[in-house]
């Protein structure tokens, strides 16, 4: 999408993080911002401040709710007319440092449900919206949780972000065979400086797990280290930038870290060699390796 001047972004998870940073730039680049959180008091101070700088709105959603993201998607039109550039990034990481089996059902619904299906519901309310105007594209935030794997961030994740970048990947194929003006990209992020540490925050009262796990030492050690990391990440302003270059550009795959490419070579040699999975950049990261 070169033009994005005079076109409406709609932004999932705007209140914070990468989804605050991806407003603020849309607003900067001359679109109209709907931003859409969980969290309604942080998303009244985002829609206030981006309002500064251009066409603004905001509705506090559940991405989990299909029909709280038909409400977004009519919100959007009732404001601004229609939607062109969508970008599904509302996302929690899960409780670090706990083996697959250890996770509870809540943790994994949780997870999968804010990660997993809050793109689904995304990709289903607002593409029949965009392909019938013709021109629009589709930004899916994943992670480099998505194309690699490890022990550091909770399986959950991994799951969730790898199946956002296998539906991102189905989506292109679609737009390829049928709609020439519309278009999906997928952000694969290395470590970004955020609150999602903070995710627990907010986890809606039906994914609670009572009573609570009690966390393990190598949860306790694994989550202090996660959240140097992400402390140390890049700044959001800088992702929401590199974002900004893919969509006038029309590119898929959006990396933050130019080291993950070594990562995903690795993982796809062990494949291809029918070798033992190997580990990405966060679990090095995390664990000093
Ligand atoms: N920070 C990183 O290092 C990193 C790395 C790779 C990928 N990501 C991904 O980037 C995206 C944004 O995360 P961030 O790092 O900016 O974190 P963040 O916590 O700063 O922002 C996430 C936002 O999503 C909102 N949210 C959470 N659950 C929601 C729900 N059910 N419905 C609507 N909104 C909800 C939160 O309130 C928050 O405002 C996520 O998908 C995350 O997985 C982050």
């Amino acid at each position: 999408m070169k033009e994005l001047a005079g076109k409406t972004a709609v932004v999932t998870g705007a209140a914070s993080g990468i989804g605050r940073a991806m407003a603020d730039r849309w607003a900067a680049a001359g679109m109209s911002v709907v931003l859409a959180d969980i969290d309604q008091v942080a998303l009244d101070v985002a829609i206030a401040e981006v309002s500064e700088v251009g066409p603004a709105a905001g509705l506090p959603i559940d991405v989990t709710v299909a029909s709280e993201v038909e409400a977004l998607l009519a919100f959007t039109v009732d404001h601004f007319d229609r939607a062109h550039l969508v970008c599904n990034n509302a996302g929690v990481a899960g409780p670090p440092g706990h083996a697959p089996h250890e996770l509870t059902v809540e943790d994994w619904q949780w997870v999968l449900d804010v990660d997993l299906w809050g793109v689904i519901h995304g990709v289903r309310t607002f593409v029949p919206h965009l392909l019938e105007h013709g021109d629009g594209h589709i930004v899916n935030t994943a992670s480099q949780a998505g194309l690699t794997s490890g022990s550091v961030i909770s399986a959950a994740y991994y799951a969730a972000k790898h199946a956002v970048v296998a539906l991102s990947e189905c989506q292109f194929h679609d737009f390829a065979a049928r709609a020439p003006g519309v278009n999906v990209s997928v952000l694969c992020p290395g470590p970004v400086a955020t609150n999602i540490m903070h995710d627990e925050a907010r986890r809606p009262e039906r994914f609670q797990t009572v009573p609570a796990p009690v966390a393990t030492d190598r949860s306790e050690a694994v989550t202090a280290a996660m959240w140097d990391v992400i402390a140390s990440g890049r700044p959001p302003h800088e992702v929401a930038e590199i974002v900004h270059d893919a969509v006038i550009n029309d590119e898929f795959y959006i990396y933050t870290d130019p080291n993950i490419v070594e990562s995903v070579a690795a993982r796809h040699r062990a494949i291809e060699q029918r070798g033992y999975p190997t580990t990405g950049r966060m679990d090095a990261d995390v664990t000093g390796s």
